[in-house]
């Protein structure tokens, strides 16, 4: 299949504010990099000239926590679906978790990802090697083959579940440490877990929901900063979601322990209220906890105790979410609407500057995975992975529009603000008012004759 994005023409965007700071400016965007900055540009006879004025200018999204599901369940999600989400929502590099079927645990399965997203060319996808063979917790995978192989695998997870014996997660963050590579935990102690799937509480009791409480999650957090502690490693903690995590991590980096986490949108946004009407879309793991840990998760963001955004978009088909709660699978979409939950939780209120925002959806990502092309400032002569953000506007979330496979946003029927109207990856485009460089947007037009 031949690449689907625009070719190297010349890109001039018009008026754009970079970081939303200072003077609107102009930026000449060629041969894969940022050519020039400057007030009143006048652009190459061939340039595409976009008019992006009182718009801000930001380095391209980074995620570190994305389900694309293939290979194994490509009627939820596959790579071009998922990477037409996320360059519609401002992503120029996605790390694609491990628990597919096959699960990405051999260099076989990590390098066909990263082969695949490079076709695709919406979005750098790289691999998430798996720690242990099959997910199943007790043996290490050839993490230094799927670290030298095409896919160039720089993080590892048993995302999904918990890397729970001490024991094996320990030598994972020993070994790790020697590739110079990055172990994530998915921190869930699964004995305290069993048949949970909802946040442990008040509303929980009373809807009747099996709880999962906060200690799962924080014992595990307070167990591998330890462990990391004493392995000289460092360790990635995924989706925070409780005012004890931020208390934990606080801890430990004030100890001098090499921790960073990540927090999701909607560990930020929604909270177990939402239970009430046993909608499944609401189930996600770690599940939606009460209004003060979101309130606590935003504030370790502001004050980069939480050190980025990560979306842990999780597609699953109709029929996995629209049944009983419990039976519901876990997870949510995330790609399109990170940005707008960010700036509704935490530019709006004053949380975050929008140069906060390009240090926590895209340098502090990059940095903690070492990517060398992602992040970078908006300078002339860095690489032009480049999003375009118009403030000024808001949306209405409709699940059926929304380029991934599956419907399953919690925020459906909510307007949210701000919108992505520009994504370039190495200067070409990705993603444009809304349409992204997929040559064939069927699939977008499948979904809404289905609806
Ligand atoms: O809600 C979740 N969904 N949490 C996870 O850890 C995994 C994910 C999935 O793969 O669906
Ligand atoms: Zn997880």
């Amino acid at each position: 299949m031949t690449s689907r994005v625009h070719g190297s023409q010349p890109i001039l965007i018009r008026g754009v504010r970079p970081y939303g700071e200072g003077e609107p400016v102009d930026v000449l965007v060629s041969d894969g990099q940022i050519a020039e900055v400057g007030a009143g540009l006048t652009p190459p006879d061939d340039a595409d000239v976009v008019d992006a004025r009182g718009q801000v200018l930001l380095p391209g999204f980074v995620d570190l926590h994305t389900h694309l599901r293939e290979p194994g369940r490509e009627y939820a999600e596959d790579i071009e679906t998922g990477s037409a989400a996320a360059a519609l929502g401002g992503y120029t590099a996605v790390f694609a978790m491990a628990n597919t079927d096959p699960v990405a645990d051999t260099a076989v399965v990590t390098d066909h990802v990263w082969h695949r997203g490079q076709q695709v060319g919406l979005v750098d996808v790289h691999p998430v090697g798996a720690v242990t063979v099959g997910l199943k917790g007790k043996q290490l995978t050839e993490m230094g083959l799927m670290a030298a192989g095409v896919g160039q695998v720089r993080m590892f997870s048993d995302d999904g579940v918990c890397v729970d014996d001490p024991l094996v997660m320990r030598r994972a963050l020993e070994y790790a440490t020697g590739l110079g590579v990055l172990i994530a935990q998915h921190a869930e102690e699964p004995r305290l877990t069993v048949g949970a799937v909802a946040h442990e509480g008040p509303n929980a009791a009373r809807l009747g929901l099996a709880g999962w409480p906060r200690a799962a999650e924080e014992s595990i957090v307070a167990r591998d900063a330890l462990l990391a502690r004493d392995a000289g490693a460092r360790v990635h903690i995924c989706h925070a979601s409780t005012v004890g995590t931020v208390e934990l991590i606080r801890w430990a980096k004030e100890q001098g322990i090499s921790i960073t986490a990540e927090v999701t949108p909607h560990h930020l946004l929604l909270d177990d209220a939402r239970l009430a009407d046993y909608d499944g879309r609401n189930r996600v793991n770690p599940p939606l906890r009460e209004a003060d840990d979101a309130i606590a998760l935003r504030q370790a963001l502001a004050d980069g105790v939480i050190d980025c955004v990560a979306t842990d978009h999780a597609p699953h088909a109709e029929h996995e979410k629209m049944c009983e709660f419990a039976s519901a699978r876990p997870g949510m979409l995330g790609l399109q609407t990170a940005l707008s939950v960010v700036v509704q939780t935490m530019v709006q209120p004053g949380l975050l500057t929008w140069r906060d925002v390009a240090r926590v959806m895209s340098e502090a990502p990059a940095a903690i995975v070492g990517l060398p092309d992602q992040g970078r400032p908006l300078e002339v002569g860095e690489p032009a992975n480049l999003t375009v953000v118009d403030p000024d506007t808001e949306w209405t979330v409709t699940g059926r529009t929304l380029a991934s496979r599956s419907d399953n946003t919690p925020y459906e029927a909510m307007t949210l603000p701000a919108t992505v109207t520009l994504t370039l990856l190495r200067g070409r485009v990705t993603a444009r008012e809304g349409k992204s460089g997929l040559a064939d947007e069927g699939q977008r037009e499948a979904k809404r004759d289905r609806a």
